[in-house]
């Protein structure tokens, strides 16, 4: 039995020593060391032996077990090595390759646009209010002196929720909110959501973003709305871009009027983008009307304000030269990772 169990550890080591790869190692360690293995098969041989000699030969046929494990083991590790670096030499890895960027998250760009919006006036002095999307008939049309038959106020322009509620058709609603409740002097801006039941197209959505500025103060005039207004577009848009005012109306103002900035793209010669007029239309703006202030408790003799409203989508696609105002909200990435900001 001893010269047997001799013989195997010799065959082992020989073979062993012709082994080339970490797979034909495997293959050594099944042949003896398997459930069929070799030294299992040692095992079978006890049965013959007598009961004084079996614990000797168990003793003997385990060692050999230990040993050949051990042999294994550290045979693979050195194969493996080997192998590794054999694969390093043959499937070269250029290290100078730029590496994967992860994705970074960043703010949307009408969020960037909003910011910058909201920067430039917080830093003339005016201060945030927001108000509810789902707002009262009174909030979005009554206060602000809209007629009970204000085109508006139709079906067709209007998401109404029923139980007296619909969704603000635009940010005005936050001058009569903050106007009945906050003490002039006010310089308030107000960004937010606004909704409108038209076709979508690449011009206009059913939901869209602006931005509300106003004040209230005694002796407000035009000229106080008209430089706040020229001073914030030049800081938005650049200090050489020239504006116009037009007369135009809102219910909520008198006089109302809407601000042109020339067109960029064309320097004022008039291309497609400006319907080959030179301007584009920007804002809607004007002094805050008597029965405005009236329904918000404010004495018309003694205060006047001004207000302003612009859709920060007109403002990013003029900024940015954006065609179709639907891109916005397709987070499509090839298009929300062109713009780089925070
Ligand atoms: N609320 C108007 C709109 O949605 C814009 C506006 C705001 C006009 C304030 C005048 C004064 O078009």
């Amino acid at each position: 039995m001893r010269e047997e169990i001799e013989q195997l550890r010799t065959f082992f080591l020989k073979e062993l020593q012709e082994t080339g790869t970490s797979l034909e190692l495997e293959q050594l360690k099944v042949k003896y060391l398997g459930k069929k293995g070799s030294v299992q098969a040692l095992l079978q041989g006890l049965k013959g032996a007598s009961p004084e000699e079996r614990p000797q030969i168990g003793k003997w046929v385990n060692s050999l077990k230990e040993e050949i494990e051990a042999h294994c083991v550290n045979t693979l590790a050195r194969l493996q090595r080997a192998e590794m670096f054999a694969a390093f030499e043959k499937e070269w890895i250029d290290p100078t390759l730029p590496g994967r960027r992860p994705w970074v998250g960043r703010a949307h760009p009408l969020t960037q646009m909003l910011h910058r919006v909201v920067e430039i006036l917080v830093g003339m002095g005016f201060s945030v209010r927001l108000g509810p999307d789902v707002e009262t008939d009174y909030y979005n049309f009554e206060g602000l002196n809209f007629p009970p038959d204000h085109p508006a106020r139709d079906m067709q322009d209007t998401f109404y929720l029923g139980e007296g509620l619909l969704l603000r058709t635009h940010t005005s609603n936050v001058q009569v909110r903050v106007m009945e409740r906050e003490k002039p002097p006010l310089r308030v801006v107000a960004p937010g959501r606004a909704f409108r039941n038209e076709d979508v197209s690449s011009r206009s959505h059913i939901f869209f973003h602006q931005v509300e500025g106003f004040s209230l103060d005694r002796n407000l005039t035009c000229v106080d709305l008209l430089a706040t207004l020229r001073t914030f577009l030049h800081r938005f848009l650049g200090e050489e871009c020239k504006m116009r005012v037009r007369p135009s109306y809102f219910p909520f103002v008198e006089p109302g009027m809407e601000i042109d900035m020339e067109c960029r793209r064309c320097a004022g010669k008039g291309c497609r983008l400006c319907k080959e007029s030179g301007w584009l239309e920007v804002l809607g703006a004007g002094m805050i009307h008597p029965n405005v202030l009236k329904n918000c408790g404010v004495d018309p003799e003694v205060f006047s304000g001004y207000a302003w409203g612009m859709g920060i989508e007109r403002l990013a696609m003029l900024h940015y030269d954006i065609s179709d105002i639907r891109l916005f909200t397709e987070n499509d990435m090839r298009f929300l990772e062109q713009f780089s900001g925070v």
